[in-house]
């Protein structure tokens, strides 16, 4: 039966790769990667040097799909999500039966962890209920932006006994802080989480290219440092063309 592995490569560096992740990438025969275009072109080239840097003497190759367009919103945020997953399963599953023999191993390298802000299991999950594509996958942790960012700015993410949330910069813009959550880590903000983290009095620990060389990483109270985020972002966005960053929000008065 085909085999496909779904590896965590950890968020922002090579060095990140654990040792089950190396030998994961050692079995592969065949490297899926949605092709978003340039300027995330940067982060389909990481994923060739990893492969370059811990790949010993096999033969592997890198196939590329072309990512379908995502339609901004025709039903909805999530409902429009949905229908780009099933449109990038389906192109996933043409390309996994033409490239991968019945008994050869696929690989998918995934940013971070799989288990976050990622649709690759999901893509499997559609492939395994809708298409007739017989397989078997595992998935290989990674370490996620949330781990990184944590360690640099050598923080707990959550008090004493208290809950930390996950969320997105859209959710909070739209819903405001998670209930009785005194930290939040916010991913995926195109920048309107960070307005609307204001509503309330945090501090903030922030990190973009974390793991990179062009990390930075800011902290204080939000209030106090969120001009110097936000110019600080539009000009490393402009100079890239991409930028990812990661935060943890934290009530002031939390202890
Ligand atoms: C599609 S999600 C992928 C998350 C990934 N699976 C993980 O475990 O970190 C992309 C978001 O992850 C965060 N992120 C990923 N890599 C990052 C990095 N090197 N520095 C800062 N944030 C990062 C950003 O919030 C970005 O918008």
């Amino acid at each position: 039966m085909r085999k496909l592995l779904v590896i965590g490569i950890g968020a922002g560096n090579p060095d990140f790769m654990t040792v089950q992740a190396i030998d994961a990438l050692n079995k592969a025969d065949v490297f899926f990667v949605f092709d978003k275009g340039e300027p995330k072109g940067d982060l389909v080239r990481l994923r060739k040097d990893v492969c370059e840097r811990f790949i010993r003497d096999r033969p592997y190759r890198f196939v590329s799909i072309e990512d379908p367009v995502r339609d901004p919103l025709p039903h909805g945020y999530k409902q429009g999500v949905r229908d780009w997953h099933r449109e990038r399963a389906l192109r996933l599953a043409s390309q996994i039966a033409a490239e991968i023999d019945e008994d050869g191993c696929g690989a998918f390298l995934v940013w971070g962890d799989p288990s976050l802000y990622d649709s690759t299991l999901r893509l499997l999950d559609i492939l395994r209920t809708d298409t007739s594509l017989a397989f078997d996958h595992d998935v290989i942790p990674g370490i996620s932006a949330v781990q990184v960012l944590a360690a640099r700015h050598r923080l707990v993410l959550n008090t004493i006994g208290g809950t930390v949330a996950v969320t997105t910069g859209r959710e909070l813009a739209e819903h405001g802080f998670p209930g009785d959550a005194d930290s939040i880590v916010v991913m995926l903000d195109r920048g309107d989480g960070l307005r609307a983290a204001l509503r309330e009095d945090v501090d903030i620990y922030w990190g973009a290219y974390l793991g990179t060389p062009n990390e930075i990483l800011l902290s204080g109270r939000l209030r106090d440092i969120i001009d110097d985020i936000e110019q600080i972002r539009a000009c490393e966005k402009d100079r890239h063309g991409w930028i990812m960053d990661t935060y943890l929000l934290r009530r002031t008065r939390a202890g």
